[in-house]
């Protein structure tokens, strides 16, 4: 019989007493009821409710740092406004209770590379999108963090200068060769799941 099986009455204590479920490993996380993680952000508590905030804060910023350089001088230019932008903005929307990053499985900059939870949760919702289910929020907790999640789907057009196919100009492209040897990130769509807001804190 398949070990998940053993794991669910666990995880369902575990979720009973903590309020969010814990998982040992990134394998017991893939095969979790997606119900167990999901965060209704309307009556979302504490630290969900605090890292849902930041993510929107962050997001805001992004895009109208993005927007901005983008009109103001080209997407080969905002490339590297984002290259600086971003990292610059983990840090100032972290704190020395939680730590703020962004994560996909298909990384532009290597050192976003999903771990193996974060993983998991990418695949989850990957599954959902397939089915036509709506994806959202996640909170849980592994033996060494509580995660809070949110998914980064290719919202608009915009996106595709830098993340699509086609829609990346050659001069666009080469600017990011240049800094990023090792991208992933291209060949999305609008619609795509492209990565993760993550919200991390040490237990
Ligand atoms: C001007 C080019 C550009 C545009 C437009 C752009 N990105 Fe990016 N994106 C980048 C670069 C460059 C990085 C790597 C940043 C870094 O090193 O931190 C990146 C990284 C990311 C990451 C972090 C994971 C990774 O691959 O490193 C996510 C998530 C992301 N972009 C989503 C989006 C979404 C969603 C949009 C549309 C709203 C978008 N991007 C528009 C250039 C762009």
């Amino acid at each position: 019989m398949n070990r998940s099986v053993f794991a669910i009455p666990f995880i369902v204590a575990l979720a009973w007493q903590c309020g969010e479920p814990s998982f040992e490993s990134a394998e017991q996380l893939s095969s979790a009821e997606y119900e167990s993680l999901a965060v209704d952000p309307k009556s979302a508590e504490g630290f969900a409710a605090e890292s849902l905030n930041t993510f929107m804060a962050f997001k805001g910023d992004l895009q109208k740092r993005l927007i901005g350089a983008i009109k103001e001088k080209g997407a080969p230019y905002a490339i590297q406004v984002c290259s600086v932008a971003a990292p610059e903005m983990e840090e100032k929307h972290s704190n020395d209770k939680q730590t703020i990053y962004r994560v996909s499985d298909r990384p532009r900059n290597p050192e976003h590379r999903a771990n193996e939870f974060e993983d998991a949760v990418l695949k989850l919702w990957k599954s959902r999108m397939e089915a036509k289910k709506e994806i959202g929020p996640v909170h849980f907790r592994t033996k060494e963090a509580e995660y809070v999640m949110n998914p980064i789907p290719v919202q608009a057009a915009l996106c595709l200068q830098c993340h699509g196919g086609a829609e990346i100009k050659p001069e666009t492209r080469q600017a990011i060769n240049e800094l990023y040897p090792d991208d992933e990130a291209t060949g999305y769509s609008v619609g795509d799941l492209r990565g993760a807001f993550v919200s991390k804190r040490s237990l």
